[in-house]
């Protein structure tokens, strides 16, 4: 799925692993540019209840941990995720194979663990990327149980995590955040990271019977020559600069025979949509059949018209009904969030994505 690229999501699927539930992780779409870089102070191993992650046997207790710290945001690909992490620490050939991956595979396998009393309360894992050719880092499953916090142990994992990154010399770092979840915030703005977008994942139930709006709008399909428009705009909403954590891009969104062609073969089937009023395009709406995320994508210019989204999104609850029970957007926060919800989506998150660079 989305987070596994390539061989991982090989793995993954043999094992039965479901994707990387990022517990880290917000209103405007806006990529909020890099003001400056920071320097994290060098405090290698910086107490001595502060270890390396050990998968060969913290999963198990690292489990528990997610699991207490995040129960009351944990929805049901959450308990997935914990139930994934118990079971991969019982696999041999999982671990085997994951001690060998830790640095190259977009796993939460690598991370810095405090210890009291030989138990494990608090966690920071790393998850490595790579786009543009660029290493990049994840950081991840930040958790202190309650017994133990506000004594800076959060802090000191993800300074310890960020000085792991200066070691193997990655200079990018990244993490989400639920923009409910303050205190968070304001342990990474102190070390220095800085929000770079806003993103709401939703979530609806697909039917047949979902209403069409009555509107001067027409929804037809996608036509080749509206690409042009519905790529710039993608551009704008999905940017480069988040796109580390996806395995797909837009260019099978294209129109022509050969990207027609490969998707036949490859087993795709893309449906797309567009929404115009007198001959001017409004919206468009592409649906990506990629695992279970978020697969519609939504584009849309400045001076798009809202409802022009909210009749796209019902096609789309309509269309689908016969192949998938729920379908789900991921889509900057801000001002197309009153047109999702007309259309019947529910917000089920949103995450703040921030970025510091060494
Ligand atoms: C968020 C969490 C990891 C913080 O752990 P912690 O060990 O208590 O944090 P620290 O003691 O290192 O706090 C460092 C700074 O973070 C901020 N902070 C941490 N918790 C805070 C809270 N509840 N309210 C306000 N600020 C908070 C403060 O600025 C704090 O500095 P200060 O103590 O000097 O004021 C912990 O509360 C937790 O596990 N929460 C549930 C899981 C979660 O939300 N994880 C983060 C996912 S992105």
């Amino acid at each position: 799925m989305l987070d596994f690229p390539g061989k991982q999501a090989k793995y993954r699927q043999k094992q039965g692993l479901s994707r990387v539930f990022l517990f880290t992780p917000a209103k405007h779409g806006a990529i909020i540019p890099l003001m400056s870089s920071i320097t994290i102070p060098a405090r290698a191993d910086a107490h001595p209840k502060l270890r390396t992650l050990n998968i060969l046997r913290d999963l198990p207790a690292v489990a528990d941990l997610i699991e207490i710290c995040f129960s009351s945001t944990m929805d049901s690909e959450g308990k997935r995720y914990v139930q994934d992490m118990r079971r991969a620490g019982n696999d041999n050939s999982f671990i085997k194979w994951a001690n060998r991956a830790a640095e190259t595979t977009s796993l939460p396998l690598s991370g810095y663990v405090w210890e009291e009393n030989g138990r494990i309360v608090g966690n920071a894992s790393l998850v490595p990327f790579r786009h543009n050719k660029q290493r990049l880092y994840l950081i991840a499953n930040v958790a202190v149980h309650p017994d133990f916090r506000r004594h800076g142990i959060a802090r000191a994992l993800t300074e310890r995590a960020l000085q792991h990154a200066r070691e193997k010399k990655v200079s990018d770092i990244w993490l989400h955040v639920r923009d409910d979840n303050a205190g968070a915030m304001d342990l990474y703005s102190k070390l220095g990271f800085a929000e770079r977008a806003r993103r709401t994942s939703w979530q609806a139930v697909t039917d047949i019977h979902t209403p069409a709006m009555n509107t001067d709008i027409a929804i037809t399909n996608r036509h080749p020559r509206d690409w042009p428009t519905q790529q710039l705009w993608l551009s704008r909403l999905y940017p480069d600069l988040l796109a580390w954590h996806r395995n797909w891009n837009f260019r099978s969104l294209r129109p022509g025979f050969w990207n027609w062609l490969y998707l036949f073969f490859v087993d795709i089937n893309i449906r797309q949509w567009t929404a115009v009023r007198r001959d001017h395009l409004e919206a468009a709406l592409a649906w990506i059949p990629y695992g279970r995320g978020e697969s519609l994508f939504v584009a849309t210019g400045e001076r798009s018209d809202p409802v022009a989204v909210t009749a796209l999104l019902l096609q789309a609850r309509r269309d689908l009904a016969h192949s998938h029970p729920n379908i789900a957007l991921e889509f900057p926060s801000g001002d197309f969030d009153g047109a999702i919800l007309a259309a019947g989506f529910k917000a089920l998150r949103t995450l703040i994505w921030m970025q510091a660079t060494l």
